[in-house]
């Protein structure tokens, strides 16, 4: 048998990241942007997973980063929204991005942020801080959210007010959403900042204690009957809103076993 002179061809992984284009990018400070790649049509997840993103290192392997996928699971794009980081080995370069450049997109998404989670319930809470918002951005565009809920708020809490801007965004265009305009009437944004003057100030975590999160929305306080909570931001945050929802009663569920809250750390920071 005779063999082919050269070096044999090269193997790719069948899980190795594959090139997206970018398609648009806006920033909303000088930390914080959203992007929207192609979404290969093979590609596909739940709403509110999370997927590996990155750019080729200067060796050419892959520098890769979880990302929650922001966009719903009917969207055509794929949406991520971003903290850039001055010193950070991928969120510094990726803040410079612009359409028509190529990102990488892993092909595992997964995440506990998910329906799948959860036992059916009455309220939805998704409690967030900074990029937290991130998979509540895809929750909240997904009929399916509506369909299994009568009524949906998404808290959002940071420091400054202009960091609150992807989240307003969201809530006013929920109105002329190609799926969820006719679900708007249920869904809230409770929104905070917690070194600048706003409207609502304080921790998300505070907002619970004292109870103005429930008063300012007219409802009950947190109840393992009516209530299913999904949380999302830093580890901190994580703990002590998790201590709050099981103080109230509240069993954690994962993918394996739905229940009555779950969590999941914000990745991009
Ligand atoms: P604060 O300004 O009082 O620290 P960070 O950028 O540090 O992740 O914070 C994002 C937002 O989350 C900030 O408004 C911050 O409030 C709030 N935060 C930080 N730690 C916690 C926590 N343990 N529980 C609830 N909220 C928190």
């Amino acid at each position: 048998m005779t063999q082919t002179a050269g070096n044999p061809p090269k193997k790719v992984s069948p899980n190795a990241p594959t090139e997206q284009e970018v398609l648009s990018v806006h920033h909303y400070t000088d930390r914080l942007f959203k992007f929207r790649i192609e979404r290969p049509p093979t590609f596909r997840f739940r709403s509110g997973e999370f997927v590996m993103i990155g750019l080729p290192r200067e060796d050419g392997k892959p520098l890769l980063r979880a990302y929650s996928i922001a966009s719903p699971a009917w969207d055509e794009e794929l949406e991520f929204f971003s903290i850039k980081v001055p010193d950070g080995p991928l969120t510094s370069r990726l803040g410079d991005i612009k359409p028509g450049d190529k990102v990488l997109l892993g092909k595992k998404p997964t995440g506990t942020l998910v329906h799948d989670a959860l036992v059916p319930g009455k309220r939805l809470y998704m409690f967030s801080t900074g990029t937290g918002v991130a998979p509540f951005a895809s929750l909240m565009r997904d009929p399916e959210t509506y369909q299994k809920f009568d009524e949906v708020i998404l808290t959002q809490t940071c420091r400054e007010v202009a960091e609150l801007a992807y989240g307003e965004e969201l809530a006013a265009g929920l109105k002329d959403d190609p799926l969820c305009d006719e679900y708007a009437h249920q869904f809230r944004l409770y929104n905070s900042a917690t070194r600048e003057d706003y409207p609502r100030q304080g921790r998300i975590t505070d907002l619970i204690k004292s109870g103005k999160l429930f008063e300012d929305l007219g409802v009950p306080p947190l109840n393992p009957e009516t209530d299913r909570v999904m949380i999302c931001g830093s580890m901190a945050m994580l703990q002590d809103t998790k201590a709050l929802c099981e103080e109230a009663g509240l069993v954690e569920g994962s993918n394996a076993t739905p229940a009555q809250f779950v969590i999941e750390k914000a990745f991009a920071d």
